[in-house]
């Protein structure tokens, strides 16, 4: 937030410094927390598909969300680093793309990271006035473009959930196909509530009422900026559920723990 707009009480000068009373601390504490654990974690795992014969991401029809769509590569060449021979480097760069240009990521990234600021009204890292997405965080214009293959993304994800449910003795109900098929739910849900499809579908446009296509664009939008109010609910609860179907995938595959079939 540009200074000048502040009141004066609450106008500050140095990293911390507030006159606000709330514990606002603790918002950029827990993002910078959860979000950091989950790079760990998603990086470990996609640098650590398991042996050749016996992979991690996959066990029955689970296959787990960091894999898919599963590129196999026959033999890798000889100079491509060991610790990169992995399926998921086909894969994460579009999710991770879609992610690390979303609007709400921006805010706290800017706030837990660069402390610039840490918290409305609150004093920042760096004094400067505040430049846009320009310089080095032009990229995140991308994110416009980081949609389609983020939807492309939501169909493969539907297909494994879907494929979750039929084992080699037919249509069965694993812990793992609901949590396989939950976990397209919930990024559908992150993916749909974005702010870049909701300009997509309802944006551009002078007059809603004027056409039969502006009116039904209209009717979409409604629906999309309701998904919207809850994008940074929708964000983290499909981050933390991707995380968990790998690791679920993983731990049956690996033979910690057994799947229970309910059916
Ligand atoms: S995914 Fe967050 S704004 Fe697009």
């Amino acid at each position: 937030m540009h200074k000048a707009t502040l009141p004066k009480e609450l106008e500050t000068t140095g990293l911390g410094k507030t006159a606000r009373k709330d514990k606002w601390l603790f918002e950029p504490l827990w993002t910078g927390l959860g979000f950091a654990i989950f790079v760990v974690y998603s990086t470990w795992g996609a640098l650590n598909p398991g042996p050749a014969g016996h992979p991690y991401y996959e066990w029955g029809p689970y296959l787990s969300p960091f894999f898919s769509p599963l590129f196999l590569v026959k033999a890798w060449p000889d100079w491509w680093p060991k610790i990169l021979r992995t399926p998921a480097l086909f894969v994460l760069w579009a999710p991770l793309g879609f992610r690390a240009t979303c609007y709400y990521f921006r805010k706290f990234f800017y706030r837990t990271y660069l402390l610039d600021p840490p918290g409305c009204a609150v004093g920042e890292a760096r004094s400067h006035n505040y430049k846009g997405e320009k310089g080095f965080f032009i990229y995140q214009n991308l994110h416009r473009w980081f949609l389609y293959p983020a939807v492309a993304l939501v169909i493969i994800l539907f297909y494994d959930g879907v494929k979750a449910f039929f084992f080699a003795d037919g249509f069965g109900i694993g812990v793992g196909s609901l949590v396989l098929i939950i976990e397209p739910i919930l990024i559908a849900l992150f993916t749909f509530s974005c702010n870049s499809f909701r300009h997509l579908v309802g944006g551009n446009l002078d007059c809603y009422s004027c056409s039969f296509s502006n009116r039904a664009r209209y009717q979409v939008w409604g629906k999309v900026s309701l998904l919207n109010r809850n994008h940074m609910f929708w964000f983290w609860i499909s981050l933390g559920w991707v995380g968990f179907s790998d690791f679920y995938v993983r731990m049956v595959a690996m033979g910690i723990w057994t799947d229970w079939r309910i059916l």
